[in-house]
């Protein structure tokens, strides 16, 4: 018996254990974040990818660039993750937190080299990052929900790092009065539900050009060209069924033997269409917004009578539009007048090259819409992010009511509080905390080398300047190279945006760090079921 090996495990499963399993994880998830650190920041580079069908993709958004990068690596892939729980939870700091979590494994590693047992490091950033939240919420100023300064400020540092820096002035105005918009007060606190912000993007015109609508867009045209382009006091229709002759569903055959008998039935299909049109009418609707088809005929009978309609609407736009307007959508022709819904004005508008409805004026103030134009297909996407982001901190600062400076000065402020902080504790303990406060320099450290500045000489500085009371509002300004107050210069970020990223960052580390053996069932051969190789034929999907 003794002598021969035992195998537990299936033949082909692979299986690292121990420091080789950290080793190989911390390396994988630090090379992840090691290729977007030069995206951190207002002089951060932005990065072109290109996916496997040739489509091209440029942005500077730490979410995006992770969701199209391929990684096969399961700790690689966890950061990734990360990136993605902080896109939902704020909608800003993707590229911190994958940087911060980097930082902390690397980090980390130089105590494994000094045989401290991951459980007392796991236990040290524990310790930190509770503490770091506490400092944040000590160097954090109140907003008030009519503090539009604060507001645009917000909305600003958020894009600074974006394409769309150049016209951020402009754009927070507008992106600042959406949100204040749809706003609503709930059990005595103001809540901003941004899916009821429209999106549209339209290719041409320049960023500058990008609009707010009280109301909504759609992406379409009237369908006949004799009904009115511009409809005042519109009565709306909302209807999910197609304003056309279903086929017959059997495969009947019809035995015609005659002209007049073909007659008839063309005749026949004319009056039920014809009939159909009639009940439109007799509703008093002026504006019929059709989510399927509607036939030749009935466009005929609606122009005729002055009536506007629009086919084949997005069903995300026809829910959009019955909160807007106070219209139901319905499903059949009967009893319309009990489903119609109101709006001041709706109007056929050309945009760039093409034709767009606007409806406007509607019952329900708490509809609008955001149009963003620019050059190019590229710019117009990209632009969507970044407008995404903006919307997500304005968001969050109308919840949390809290903001911090940016430019790395929470992150300095943490590192020195936390050396104050990890005194007092057992000498292991303490210098985990310690390598924490140390790893929390990067997002500093990283915006000073991304702006050209000697990275070590900026730290020093800001250092100097956070001892001192007051203080903490300095961080690195990268438009002049050097280290500057954030209040004076309007750098602020919602506080949530960075709890999020340092505590989600560091419970990422302490997973990776908790785990010492990797067990890896052999891969299937041929095991994707066909699927093309790279991105969309991964189950990831984001
Ligand atoms: N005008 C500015 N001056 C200094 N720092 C700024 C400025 N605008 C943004 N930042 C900083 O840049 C960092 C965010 O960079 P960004 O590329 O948007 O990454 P993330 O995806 O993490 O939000 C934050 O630390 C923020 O404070
Ligand atoms: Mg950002």
């Amino acid at each position: 018996m003794y002598g021969q090996p035992v195998y537990i495990l299936k033949e082909g499963t692979e299986r690292s254990r121990g420091k080789d399993a950290q080793r190989n994880n911390i390396t994988a998830a630090r090379a992840v974040s090691e290729a977007i650190r030069s995206a951190l920041g207002p002089k951060g580079m932005d990065k072109m990818l290109i996916d496997n069908f040739g489509d091209t993709t440029v942005t500077n958004d730490g979410a995006t660039i992770l969701k199209e990068i391929e990684v096969s690596h399961p700790a690689a892939k966890f950061v990734i993750d990360l990136a993605k729980t902080q896109d939902q939870e704020t909608g800003d700091g993707t590229t911190s937190v994958v940087v911060i979590a980097g930082e902390l494994l690397k980090q980390a590693e130089d105590l494994l080299d000094m045989d401290i047992h991951p459980s007392v490091i796991i236990e040290g950033y524990k310790l930190a990052r509770l503490k770091a939240n506490e400092i944040l919420d000590e160097m954090a100023q109140d907003v008030q929900f009519d503090d539009d300064k604060i507001l645009r400020a917000v909305a600003e540092t958020s894009m600074s790092s974006k394409i769309v820096s150049g016209e951020k002035g402009s754009l927070s105005d507008i992106l600042v009065k959406a949100v204040k918009s749809i706003s609503e007060e709930k059990d005595g606190k103001m809540f901003a539900d941004i899916d009821n912000i429209q999106i549209q993007k339209k290719k041409g015109g320049s960023l500058t050009d990008t609009e707010l609508i009280d109301g909504i867009i759609m992406d379409k045209e009237f369908v006949h060209a004799d009904m009115p382009k511009k409809i005042e006091g519109a009565v709306i229709l909302l209807l999910d069924k197609g304003l056309e002759l279903s086929k017959t569903e059997i495969d009947a055959k019809i035995n015609i033997t005659s002209p007049e008998q073909i007659q008839a039935f063309l005749d026949n299909e004319h009056d039920m269409l014809k009939e159909m049109s009639d009940k439109i009418i007799a509703s008093g609707a002026n504006l019929v917004l059709c989510q399927k088809g509607i036939d030749d005929i009935i466009q005929h009978y609606l122009a005729k009578k002055g009536i506007s309609a629009v086919r084949r609407i997005k069903k995300s736009d026809m829910e959009k539009l019955a909160k807007a307007t106070g219209a139901k959508i319905t499903t059949s022709l009967e009893d319309l007048e009990n489903y119609l819904g109101k709006a001041a004005l709706a109007e056929e508008k050309s945009i760039g090259d093409d034709n767009m409805i606007f409806v406007t004026g509607c019952d329900n103030p708490k509809a609008v819409s955001i149009i963003i134009r620019g050059g190019t297909d590229l710019i117009v996407d990209e632009a969507e992010r970044a407008i995404h982001d903006a919307l997500c901190v304005i968001r969050q600062v109308i919840h949390d009511k809290k903001v911090v400076p940016g430019g790395g000065a929470p992150e300095i402020q943490i590192s020195q509080k936390l050396g104050d902080f990890s005194m007092g504790h057992t000498s292991k303990v303490q210098l985990a905390i310690e390598k924490f406060a140390k790893a929390m320099e990067i997002i500093p450290r990283t915006l000073a080398e991304n702006a050209g500045l000697d990275p070590i000489d900026v730290l020093s500085e800001l250092h100097g300047k956070h001892a001192v009371q007051g203080g903490h509002v300095f961080g690195v300004n990268p438009f002049k190279a050097k280290v500057d107050d954030m209040a004076k210069l309007n750098v602020f970020e919602p506080i949530s945006v960075k709890k999020q990223a340092i505590s989600g960052a560091a419970e990422a580390a302490e997973m990776i760090l908790r785990i010492d053996d990797v067990i890896a069932a052999k891969e299937l051969s041929g095991g994707m079921g066909g699927m093309p190789p790279g991105p969309g034929g991964m189950d990831e999907d984001y």
